[in-house]
């Protein structure tokens, strides 16, 4: 097991549990696309186990490629302003993107994301977020798959880290709160 399993207070989502539900958000979206060949944009770097599991899930034939996006801070987080520090290797304009996202949480980065996106005229472009914290939702951003709606507890693993740490976790946990102070 893993050394830093010390740190979580609780496992919210097995690894079972999240791979029988990628199993499931794979065929949907596999279904989804038939006939297409989807541009899966993982939103760095929370995403990174989603996708690498969600494209072995996949049917249809697919490309990928990454962003990366950090929140300006409280000062500007009304505003929905995120700064881009990482864009698209290519253009999308004609493509059917898909985004990737690990949690949606206030919403605004994936509503700053969806607009920017837009303008580059896709041919579609949809969302698929592994976690929701619908309790913390400030701005409505329609995501078309989810993977589970988790409460309003800060949650680490299997991507999502507490200052770059747990990514590697197998399962989701709730980080223990000593750990913040
Ligand atoms: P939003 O713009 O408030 O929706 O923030 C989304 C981003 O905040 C996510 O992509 C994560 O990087 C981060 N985030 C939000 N909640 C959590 C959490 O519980 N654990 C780890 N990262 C989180
Ligand atoms: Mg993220």
């Amino acid at each position: 097991m893993k050394q830093l399993q010390s740190d979580v207070a609780e496992v919210l989502i097995t690894e079972e549990a999240l791979q029988a539900r990628v199993q499931e958000l794979g065929r949907e979206i596999s279904a989804a696309y038939a006939g297409k060949e989807p541009l899966l944009l993982s939103v760095l770097k929370g995403s990174i186990l989603f996708l690498a599991d969600l494209m072995r899930t996949l049917t249809v034939p697919h490309a990928v490629d990454f962003m990366a996006v950090s929140s300006y801070g409280a000062a500007t987080e009304s505003s929905g302003v995120v700064r881009i520090l990482k864009d698209l290797d290519e253009p999308i304009e004609g493509k059917d993107v898909l985004i990737v996202e690990d949690i949606i949480d206030s919403g605004h980065t994936l509503a700053y994301l969806r607009k920017l996106l837009l303008a580059r005229n896709p041919a579609s472009l949809r969302i698929v977020t592994l976690l929701s914290k619908p309790a913390r939702r400030e701005v409505d951003v329609p995501v078309d798959w989810v993977g589970f709606e988790i409460p309003d507890k800060f949650v680490i693993g299997y991507g999502l880290d507490y200052a770059e740490r747990y990514r590697d976790l197998p399962y989701i946990g709730v980080l223990k709160e000593h750990i913040y102070e």
